[in-house]
């Protein structure tokens, strides 16, 4: 099928290649020149792995193709995917401005019929509004009759396993209000689901709807074991066992149930904004969900305030390194990223800091910028010297083992801040660590 792909970003990216992969041809357009430049170079504008090898692949076998035309990317595609960016507008609402040039230009270039398919994240009633603005165009085109669908088709990957989660997906949502469409996206997802089919088609609101409810069930789980963590801190309990004690519980599960450093990302927090907005126009109060951003807002600060009941308020002359800087592992993204509210609470207090993090060094430079006090280290080991404390705030594999011997014997003194629960408690207090982890400590 001829497939073009709007926005070429995690989403779109991952998105193109994918159907690449599995034969079709596909256009991604975007309209930022250093990522098309970087693209056409045969490198990589972000951190996905496995991405590389199938972006080179196709293009070399002339399957996938990247532009900053627009006349080229509409005229290409019978099916035009939509995955731009919905950031938080400023009252909290998803911004559509992307969204709805995107569906613009699709609009005021079309000579064929094409099926409009919208993978943003995107609140209920948006192909709606998708809808009437491509009629009202193809109106004023004098086109009022030529034909288009516009469908949606949630994506549900995740940043470091998004090659992994497109090519072998637990389900695909689409939502389609008339049959053909859903025909036309069954033939195009069906040789990713060849064992068992997962497409679930459904109206095109639930479709909507179900990516918000996804994420806003995420992270409520996440809020709400971070929650649990402060409590089982104060009972002398500790949240890993109680985790472990739950998640077996098959009606509960053992995913998202880390306590840590709060989340963040380029989803959960917007996603979650965005629908409690979305409520509010409704006329209906999202409680829990309040709630659920409310602890997050608060967990993101847990960290420094155990640090500033070991150090005090008064960070001057303190350094601290900081392992791990990207929102998760496996991928390079800062948005919303706990790190960025740590480091700027740190510097804030007066202290220095020295941070490392083995994909997220360039973008932090830009999301964090030249700041006194902060510097960004490329070695792991590098950042230690003369701190006080090593703080972990991303889970990469390599600090699961590090050698705790240099670690102690390098660091001014043996202590740890671990964000993210990496090590046992006694064992750090058995190699001499002074160790505060999350929902872990013994009263
Ligand atoms: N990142 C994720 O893990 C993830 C997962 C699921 C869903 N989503 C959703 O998918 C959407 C895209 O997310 P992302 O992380 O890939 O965004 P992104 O910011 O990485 O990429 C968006 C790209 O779209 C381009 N763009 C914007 N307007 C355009 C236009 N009119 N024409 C062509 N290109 C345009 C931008 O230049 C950018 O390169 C969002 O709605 C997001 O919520 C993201």
């Amino acid at each position: 099928m001829k497939i073009t792909v709007v926005g070429t970003g995690y989403v779109g990216l991952v998105t193109g290649a994918c159907l690449a992969e599995m034969g079709n041809h596909v256009v991604c357009l975007d309209l930022d020149p250093g990522r098309i430049a970087t693209l056409l170079r045969g490198e990589l504008p972000i951190h996905e792995p496995g991405l590389l090898d199938i972006v080179l692949h196709n293009t070399r076998s002339g399957r996938l193709a990247f532009t900053r035309d627009v006349d080229h990317a509409v005229a290409h595609g019978r099916v035009q995917f939509i995955a731009v960016g919905t950031p938080a507008d400023e009252d909290g609402s998803a911004d559509l401005q992307h969204v709805l040039a995107a569906a613009r230009a699709i609009a005021e270039r079309m000579q064929e019929p094409r099926l409009i398919v919208n993978k943003s994240t995107v609140p209920v009633g948006t192909a709606d509004r998708v809808r009437e603005l491509v009629a009202q165009v193809l109106r004023a085109r004098g086109l009022p009759t030529l034909a288009f669908s516009v469908a949606s088709n949630p994506e549900f990957l995740k940043e470091g396993s998004a090659v992994q989660d497109f090519m072998r997906p637990d389900r695909v949502v689409v939502g389609a209000d008339d049959p053909q469409t859903a025909q036309t996206l069954h033939q195009l997802y069906a040789p990713f689901m060849r064992n068992v089919d997962r497409l679930i088609v459904m109206n095109v609101r639930s479709a909507e709807f179900t990516k918000y409810a996804a994420n806003a069930m995420l992270a409520t789980r996440i809020s709400f074991m971070n929650e649990l963590a402060l409590l089982a801190e104060k009972l002398g309990a500790d949240i890993e066992q109680v985790r472990t004690g739950i998640g077996t519980d098959p009606r509960i599960g053992t995913h998202f149930l880390y306590a840590g450093t709060g989340y963040g990302g380029s989803c959960f927090p917007k996603d979650v904004q965005a629908l409690v907005h979305t409520a509010r126009e409704a006329g209906q109060e999202l409680s829990i969900l309040q709630a659920v951003q409310a602890v997050n807002e608060r967990q993101k600060q847990v960290l420094v305030d155990k640090i500033v009941a070991r150090f005090g308020a008064d960070l001057r002359g303190r350094r601290f390194a900081l392992w791990g800087l990207a929102f998760k592992p496996g991928t390079d993204d800062m948005r919303e990223a706990p790190s960025r509210t740590i480091i700027e609470r740190l510097l804030a207090l007066g202290a220095e800091v020295a941070t490392y993090d083995p994909v997220a060094l360039a973008q932090a430079r830009i999301a964090l910028g030249e700041r006194t006090g902060l510097r960004l280290l490329d070695q792991a080991h590098a950042v230690l010297e003369g701190a006080d404390a090593l703080v972990i705030v991303t889970e990469w594999k390599e600090f699961r083992s590090p050698d705790f011997a240099y670690l102690a014997a390098t660091l001014r003194q043996p202590v740890i801040f671990d964000g993210r629960n990496l090590f046992e408690p006694a064992d750090m207090h058995a190699l001499g660590f002074e160790y505060h982890a999350i929902g872990r400590s013994a009263p």
